[in-house]
């Protein structure tokens, strides 16, 4: 199970870092224990030393919210892989929806920048999901599928430690409506067969497929219990310590009771 925040462009470095402490802080209690479940932090790539620093003694692993596919060269304002593997990212999130809404991120360039991650030993987070006008026009799959086969073309992946894909509804981002547990799940599950059907049921069964869209501590339980669903993309609830740890709780809970 993976747990995962992405701080989007929030917070000052300041408050990254106090955000950050604050995790640390709370996973050095007694009481905290998270078991099999991983946390992830993706703050902005300025943010990045701080909280790296802020978490190097804890097992919260720190990744970025985008990068450019290219090594190197002119382009004024990005960051490469190279840059983020030398101070110690392991993930990047990739094709995140509102990257391809406001700067046009197409399939194509995902798929650059899924290959350039890969090459240096970054997980891809590919993010993917439907609008609800597609939804209403019963695109929702045949949109997510799409997503995922530009995203991973001509991308080998070996192990679950390789490659996240998450799935993240427009409609449900930011509003305060989580998917059904159920209506993920279906989803997860169109994603699930498209992966086996790239790399093999075994690869497929491991990768982590994480659920995005307003979860929160109240229902992370119902979405992360499904069968497919192994783990969390969180945004704004993971911009306090309280409700991004909560939500951690939850995924040590239904490890535990899965394991009863
Ligand atoms: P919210 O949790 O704020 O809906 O954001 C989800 C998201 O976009 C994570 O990448």
């Amino acid at each position: 199970m993976l747990v995962a925040g992405n701080w989007k462009m929030n917070t000052d470095v300041p408050e990254g870092r106090a955000l950050a402490d604050a995790i640390a802080e709370d996973l050095s209690s007694a009481s905290s224990d998270l078991g099999n479940v991983d946390v992830l932090v993706c703050p902005s790539h300025v943010h990045l030393p701080a909280v790296l620093d802020a978490l190097a003694d804890t097992p919260v692993t720190v990744g970025a919210q985008d990068m450019h596919a290219e090594d190197e060269g002119a382009y004024t304002g990005d960051v490469s892989a190279p840059m983020l593997t030398s101070i110690g990212c392991d993930a990047v999130i990739l094709g995140h929806s509102e990257r391809r809404k406001y700067y046009d991120e197409t399939d194509a360039e995902v798929n650059a920048k899924v290959k350039q991650a890969r090459a240096h030993g970054l997980v891809p987070i590919v993010c993917v999901g439907e609008t609800l006008e597609q939804r209403k026009a019963g695109e929702a799959d045949t949109v997510v599928q799409n997503q995922v086969d530009g995203a991973l073309s001509g991308v080998s992946i070996d192990g679950p430690d390789d490659l996240v894909v998450a799935y993240e509804p427009i409609w449900a981002i930011g509003t305060g409506e989580s998917a059904e547990p159920e209506q993920a799940q279906e989803m997860h599950a169109v994603i699930r067969d498209d992966l086996a059907g790239r790399y093999g049921g075994d690869v497929a069964d491991e990768v982590p497929l994480l659920y995005g869209g307003s979860m929160k501590p109240h229902n992370a339980y119902g979405l992360l219990s499904q069968p497919d669903i192994d783990g969390g993309l969180i945004g704004s609830a993971s911009l306090a310590a309280e409700s991004f740890l909560g939500i951690a709780e939850k995924a040590v809970e239904v490890l535990a009771a899965s394991e009863d």
